[in-house]
């Protein structure tokens, strides 16, 4: 028991909990990696008895586990570890409620998931401290988004720090759980076939899209006051980002690995009145068509009629000043209801000085393509001869896979899973500190300022698309286009 873990989610009835939280928690179960992990007890405002929490919990893990992987003999010991504990994150009496449930399970470690509003996260830590709940074994997961900018993350995190030491406080991005994501440290660091090569001598421009296919989905207008910058671009985006162009770390250690991500972060180049109409692009859906089916436009939905101030797509291009990068722009674009749900990283290597071949090989750039998802893989596309007995040496191009296929057939691990993993058993590196997050704000709100200073509008798109057509343009000015 010595070494054991209760988990306790505040908004354990919430939207995240209830769609990735107890799913990956499921998971982690099905596959035995959950050996440190004693209970889960799901908190949430609504008044409701273990079973009845056991019951719903039920239903939506049928709902929500990829369908092959609900399995009746998992659940059967699984249900005996979820626990509901009615609490309002405001009353004082629910956490000493709280703590009588903790005491019975006599797990020593507490690690608490906070996936409500970042609002409450300071008076949760503040409430657990006073009912005594908080020891050298207790942990703190915190979720996105912290703050709408950087002072409010900056009141969140010093409320929080209060409580929680910083290496007892684990600030999740699960993009930074995605296998692909961490496979780059391996291909950038592992092979000195790329790790020369990873710079602006030999790198024209690299490209991030994260393209959903869903809308906002309802979501209890939070999407109305956040937009695509704050929702995707100021964690997600940025932390794939700074795994790209970090230098090496003196070592696999956590605080290595996030001072070498901070370090991008810091050299990023903050967007100003002069340059922000020329560098970014906001957009918002209409009316479309996606995957066959018609959809309505972002303020046809129910909640979003005012938010029409609200972008669902964004398109940037950003500078990171120094050496490794001056002159390489990073392409970013993310949005709501495009084409296909897609991530991937796409490095461009420079054009050939000159040309010796019958067909010109500038056409068929060199490129390293890392798909996040829905495939996990890296392919390199590089350039042979055609085939055939044809005058003159003409180019055609060829896909080198880096990826093992089967690993996109076999049991693949959820983000989330690997997380919750990594937090029971107090691994950081693959969670943000604070000053990581601090400063991706910076560099956010230097966005949001300069688009209120020059009211730069939000462009509607047909849903179904890749944006409005202004991003096509934010690349073709420069002699590019985005890959697709
Ligand atoms: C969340 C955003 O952090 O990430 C959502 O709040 C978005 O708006 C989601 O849909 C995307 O995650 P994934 O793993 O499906 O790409």
């Amino acid at each position: 028991m010595s070494h054991m873990v209760d988990l306790v989610i505040f908004g354990g009835t919430g939207d995240l909990s209830t769609r990735k939280l107890l799913p990956a928690l499921f998971l982690l179960h099905r596959h035995q990696l959950a050996d440190r992990l004693h209970r889960i007890i799901a908190t949430g405002r609504g008044e409701m008895n273990t079973d009845g929490f056991r019951e719903e919990a039920r239903e939506n893990l049928q709902r929500f586990l990829p369908e092959d992987r609900w399995d009746e003999s998992v659940w059967a010991t699984f249900r005996d570890r979820l626990f509901y504990q009615q609490l309002d994150a405001a009353m004082e009496a629910h956490y000493q409620a709280l703590g009588g449930l903790l005491d019975e399970g006599e797990a020593p470690g507490r690690l608490y998931y906070l996936a409500t509003l970042p609002s409450l996260y300071g008076a949760i830590c503040h409430h657990l401290q006073g009912a005594g709940l908080v020891n050298s074994k207790s942990r703190v997961v915190l979720e996105k988004p912290l703050g709408h900018d950087l002072d409010s993350c900056r009141e969140i995190n010093e409320q929080v720090a209060q409580v929680f030491e910083e290496d007892a406080t684990f600030r999740i991005d699960h993009y930074l759980g995605k296998e692909t994501v961490q496979n780059l440290i391996a291909v950038r660091f592992g092979n000195p076939l790329f790790s020369p090569q990873w710079r602006n001598t030999f790198i024209d421009n690299v490209q991030i899209t994260v393209a959903e296919d869903i809308g906002v989905e309802g979501r209890g207008g939070y999407y109305a006051k956040t937009g695509a910058l704050r929702d995707m671009v100021q964690n997600h985006v940025l932390q794939v980002l700074s795994i790209v162009a970090m230098e090496p770390p003196a070592s696999l250690r956590p605080a290595d690995i996030r001072d070498e991500k901070m370090k991008v972060l810091r050299a990023l180049e903050p967007m100003t009145s002069a340059n922000v109409k020329e560098h970014t692009v906001r957009g918002r859906y209409a009316a479309g068509a996606v995957n066959g089916q018609a959809v309505k436009g972002f303020l046809e939905e129910a909640g979003y009629q005012d938010a029409d101030a609200t972008e669902t797509f964004v398109a940037l291009k950003a500078t990171i000043n120094n050496w490794r990068w001056a002159g390489v722009p990073f392409y970013l674009r993310t949005g709501k209801r495009l084409s296909r749900r897609y991530s991937e990283i796409v490095i461009e290597y420079k054009k050939l000085p000159f040309s010796l071949f019958a067909n010109d090989p500038n056409e068929l750039i060199n490129k390293l393509v890392i798909r996040l998802q829905p495939e996990e893989n890296i392919c390199l596309h590089t350039l042979n001869k055609r085939p055939g007995l044809t005058r003159g040496l003409r180019l055609q191009p060829v896909e080198l896979h880096l990826t093992d296929e089967s690993q996109n057939k076999g049991d693949r691990y959820d983000a989330y899973e690997r997380l919750l993993l990594d937090a029971i058993n107090g691994d950081q590196t693959l969670f943000m500190r604070r000053d990581e997050v601090e400063i991706a704000w910076r560099w956010t709100d230097s966005i949001i300022d300069a688009w209120d200073e020059t009211g730069t509008p939000v462009k509607n798109y047909n849903s179904g698309t890749m944006g409005p057509n202004s991003a096509t343009a934010l690349v073709a000015v420069d002699g590019r286009s985005w890959y697709e």
